[in-house]
């Protein structure tokens, strides 16, 4: 039979399978199999278990095999924030910053995210989609086999929907599948600033212009806000995100980043999918979002290249029963990494994550605030073999060897789309 592939011989297979989405203590069981085994037909996981049965079965003897030599088996990382289409770096901000410019500074002074939107604008769709498929390249390179993408640096009519075209473009001509979201409001872009109804037209280009049109064209499936001080207020972002809803995109909240601002209340409010960064969270907040189906969804990345020592406070919302995710927030003003593993390795030393509960966080739980987990994000019976391999005996050295990529091999469908040579 072809079209069956028999992986076998990997040290560990840490499958995450079971009970999704993971919370509480049920985030620190891995689901880890010794002596196992995965045998997939038409890129479907068909069996995984103990190695002795799976390679009895009739159809594994015709199968094609894949040896694996003891490295480890993960459920591909779901990178489930990414603001992947974007001109250029901003290595001249970082080194700003390195010499104690603070992230807000340079924003007010026209650079951040407007200068990124003054890039994208000038820039081809040719040539933003020569740079994004190489970082797509790249996440394949460190595991990652689903990704989701913002808009939010055209800000207007034509460069949002460019942007968003262009996930759809790239989600057909590669093997990554793209989640694709609209954050127009990421900030006012700067035709709008310095009138006194600035920002309420701009809304009002958001509410009755781009956001139906983005609905009416599928381009979409979630509404994003940038909630914070010099962005959108948490009642301009609700009447954003209720015009997203109105048309069908489920909301998505970047809350509580450089401040609090109230904007988790407001993601629970609107049954967010997820509300993510959280560093400035209030303890009520992470008692609600205990309580919530929104995921909380942490992105060390950003304190760490911007070299902030406030951290979200993964321990308590862990303790408080929340859906914690984790995300790279690949975008070059916060965090310009692509790799999980990097992420994985910040949650655990900077979070207190434990391995076993960063890799469930970036797997199951952040497909589930991508609606996916019935699809993705665990290695079971049904699911998709999307999978990591990972150059190590033991899961928990992925993390341990910070800054290495250990990804050795990325499955998606069951089809290899990336080996290291
Ligand atoms: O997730 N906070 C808002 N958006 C991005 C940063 C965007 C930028 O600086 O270009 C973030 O950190
Ligand atoms: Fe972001």
């Amino acid at each position: 039979m072809s079209d069956s592939l028999l992986i076998r011989g990997a040290s560990q297979i840490v499958t995450v399978a079971g009970r999704a989405p993971r919370r509480g203590a049920s985030l620190a069981d891995p689901g880890v199999l010794q002596n196992a085994a995965i045998l997939v037909r038409d890129g479907v996981i068909a069996a995984v278990g103990p190695a002795a049965k799976i390679e009895r079965l009739r159809e594994s003897s015709r199968a094609q095999a894949l040896d694996l030599d003891g490295r480890v088996v993960l459920p591909g990382f779901v990178d489930s924030h990414t603001h992947l289409i974007h001109a250029a770096s901003r290595a001249e901000e970082y080194e700003l910053k390195i010499r104690g410019a603070s992230y807000q500074e340079i924003a007010r002074k026209g650079g951040g995210i407007l200068n990124s939107v003054n890039k994208l604008r000038a820039a081809t769709a040719e040539q933003l989609k020569a740079r994004a498929r190489l970082f797509l390249e790249r996440f394949l390179e460190h595991g990652t086999t689903t990704l989701e993408a913002k808009s939010g640096y055209g800000l207007d009519v034509t460069s949002e929907l460019r942007t968003l075209s262009l996930h759809k473009q790239l989600a057909a001509e590669q093997p990554l599948e793209i989640v694709s979201t609209f954050l127009g409001a990421h900030v006012v872009p700067a035709e709008y600033r310095g009138s006194p109804g600035g920002t309420r037209d701009y809304i009002q280009l958001l509410e009755r212009e781009l956001i139906p049109e983005v609905a009416e064209s599928g381009l979409a499936e979630y509404c994003d806000v940038f909630c914070e001080r010099g962005a959108f207020s948490p009642a301009e972002s609700r009447q954003v995100l209720r015009a997203g809803k109105k048309y069908g995109l489920r909301p998505r909240v970047h809350a509580e980043q450089l401040s609090n601002t109230g904007a988790t209340r407001l993601g629970m409010e609107l049954r967010a999918a997820s509300c993510d960064h959280l560093e400035y969270l209030k303890p009520d907040d992470m008692r609600a979002l205990g309580r919530s189906d929104t995921v909380a969804t942490l992105l060390p990345g950003c304190d760490f290249h911007l070299g902030l020592k406030r951290y979200a406070p993964a321990r308590e919302l862990i303790e408080r029963g929340a859906i914690v995710g984790l995300a790279t927030d690949f975008n070059p003003g916060t965090s310009p990494t692509l790799s999980m593993p990097m992420v994985l390795s910040l949650a655990c030393t900077q979070l207190r994550m434990t391995p076993a509960e960063a890799i469930a966080a970036a797997t199951i739980n952040s497909a589930y605030s991508l609606g996916r987990h019935k699809r993705i994000g665990s290695i079971e019976i049904g699911k998709q073999a999307d999978l990591g391999v990972f150059e190590v005996a033991d899961y928990r050295e992925i993390p341990y060897y910070f800054g290495v990529n250990t990804c050795w091999l990325t499955m998606k469908r069951g089809e290899v789309v990336h080996m290291r040579d």
